[in-house]
């Protein structure tokens, strides 16, 4: 304490002093922390790191910037931005020397041009049309570009993904309402008007049965672009009056999802699937000897029979997913007649004939592979299909079909686009083959740690953000946008959302 310090104490009283010090300390610390200039500095030229005042910051994690110093402007995106509390000393009074606890923004970023490393370049928030004209320069001029947003953070500017990088598969997560389906639908939307790519939607919640047509009150620009593509998407469906009856037959399945189905191990049951085998055999003319469950039961062979009979004990019998009259979905995917098909797999009554159909559906299209024609294949609500811990047998079998075409797919032109909202119920055999990333908001900071260590080509930083998305807001990376990862927020979508939650009109004030 000085002489001066000693002299106010006896005139004032300790209490005052203690005040007084108080509003010159926390004088000194604002003023330090408001003359913290936003600099950036880099040592490699490729990253770079920052401070800033938090008084009034401008920099916001998944930000683009622009580094102004003397020897040329750099562009960048800010990645990790949280505070850090340093000492500082200051003279506070002649020969009183104060150490100062400061607060300041502390981050770091990538550069996303070319250049050397600098140091104190003034760091500033990228305004809209400099992103866009980076954009511009980085863009695929041979592509199709898919408008799903505009950029969370340069509003305005359109967020474009590069159609091409659906050659990869992509996974989809957010937490419920975190608008994954809508944003889904738009995506898919812009896959159809944009591209020829074909699309194969298995679709638990009935919601892209209205793909094809469109919502009231859209733009009528783009109502009108989407009426015109609307008939390439056909629904099939167990609803009364589908276009398309979602039936298979069980001699079109693989021996193992009919063993799975009726219950049948191939080596506990062993005389069993012997026998189921020996039915399933084809004729001289490549036709099935047994197509259906009726023959099973109706004929003279024992052994028939008692399969027959396992199948009605099981209560597969009554599945309504059995036998068309007509074009079963298996030959509508082996030889398509329209180019988006929605297996509406929210019509059927039970998680095991949902399974069955997915199951069918991933074996015929790893069966006809070897066409090599491109087709995205969307598995919603991915945990039911491709689970990290199947329950039972037909699940597993699924659940390897789905693993086998995330592995080996690709080159064959079978790209999986998986969306969930339990990422770690998914197998991971299936989300480590993933290079693209839709991510929406994620509540569970242990789910985003998972998804941190599985795309690591994402900074972690930019993950982090995830938990404070609003309603549409996500974070893309990988090949659907080669600029690196950025933060969008979807757009309107043009067609039907099917599926749509519960109104909540129950929790109106009542009136009387
Ligand atoms: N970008 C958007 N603009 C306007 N409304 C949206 C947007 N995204 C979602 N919604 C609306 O928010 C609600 C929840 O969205 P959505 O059904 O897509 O969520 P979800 O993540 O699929 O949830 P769940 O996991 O429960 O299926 C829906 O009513 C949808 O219409
Ligand atoms: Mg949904």
């Amino acid at each position: 304490m000085s002489e001066t310090d000693q002299d106010k104490v006896a005139a004032d009283g300790p209490g005052n002093w203690v005040r007084d010090q108080f509003e010159r300390y926390r004088d000194l610390r604002g003023r330090i922390e408001r003359n913290t200039l936003p600099l950036a500095t880099s040592v490699d030229g490729s990253a770079f790191e920052f401070q800033a005042s938090l008084h009034g910051l401008e920099l916001k994690r998944g930000a683009y910037v622009v580094l102004e110093h003397e020897d040329g402007n750099r562009f960048g995106q800010i990645t990790e931005l949280t505070s850090s509390n340093d000492r500082v000393d200051v003279e506070s009074a002649p020969g009183v020397t104060t150490s100062i606890l400061v607060r300041r923004a502390v981050g770091s970023g990538l550069l996303l041009d070319r250049g050397g490393p600098f140091h104190d370049a003034l760091a500033r928030p990228a305004v809209p049309d400099e992103v866009s004209a980076w954009l511009d320069g980085t863009r695929r001029r041979d592509r199709a570009s898919l408008v799903i947003g505009e950029l969370l953070l340069a509003p305005g500017v359109p967020a474009e993904l590069d159609s091409g990088g659906f050659n990869r598969h992509t996974f989809m997560c957010g937490q419920s309402g975190s608008g994954k389906t809508y944003s889904l639908g738009l995506l898919l939307e812009k896959v159809l008007a944009e591209t020829t790519l074909r699309i194969v939607i298995l679709d638990p919640n009935s919601d892209y049965v209205g793909l094809g047509r469109v919502r009231d009150g859209a733009d009528p620009t783009r109502a009108q672009r989407h009426q015109a593509i609307g008939g390439d998407v056909a629904v099939w469906s167990n609803e009364p009056g589908a276009d398309h009856a979602l039936k298979v037959r069980f001699a079109e399945l693989d021996t193992r999802t009919q063993g799975a189905v009726l219950g049948l191990d191939p080596i506990a049951d062993r005389d069993e699937y012997a026998v189921l085998n020996d039915l399933l055999r084809t004729n001289d003319h490549g036709k099935p000897l047994i197509t259906g469950f009726d023959q099973l039961i109706g004929s003279s062979n024992p052994s028939a029979q008692h399969l027959g009979m396992r199948a009605a004990n099981l209560g597969v019998l009554d599945w309504p997913v059995w036998g068309p009259e007509d074009r079963s979905l298996l030959q509508e995917l082996a030889a398509p007649t329209s180019r988006c098909t929605v297996v509406d797999l929210g019509s059927l009554q039970t998680l095991e004939e949902q399974r069955l159909i997915a199951d069918a559906v991933l074996g015929s299209l790893w069966a006809s592979r070897r066409n090599r024609q491109p087709v995205l294949v969307v598995i919603d609500e991915a945990h039911n299909i491709c689970s990290a811990e199947p329950d039972n047998a037909l699940s597993r079998i699924t659940t390897d079909r789905a693993i086998q075409i995330a592995a080996e797919g690709r080159k064959y032109g079978l790209y999986v686009l998986v969306s969930t909202q339990r990422p770690n119920k998914v197998h991971e055999n299936v989300v480590s083959q993933c290079d693209n990333l839709l991510l929406m908001r994620m509540n569970s900071m242990a789910d985003v740690g998972d998804l941190t260590r599985l795309f690591s080509f994402v900074p972690p930083g930019l993950m982090a953000g995830a938990p404070s998305f609003g309603l549409g807001q996500a974070l893309v990376a990988g090949r659907l946008f080669p600029q690196g990862s950025t933060y969008v927020q979807m757009g309107d979508r043009v067609s039907q959302e099917g599926g749509a939650d519960v109104p909540t009109t129950w929790a109106s004030v009542r009136t009387s």
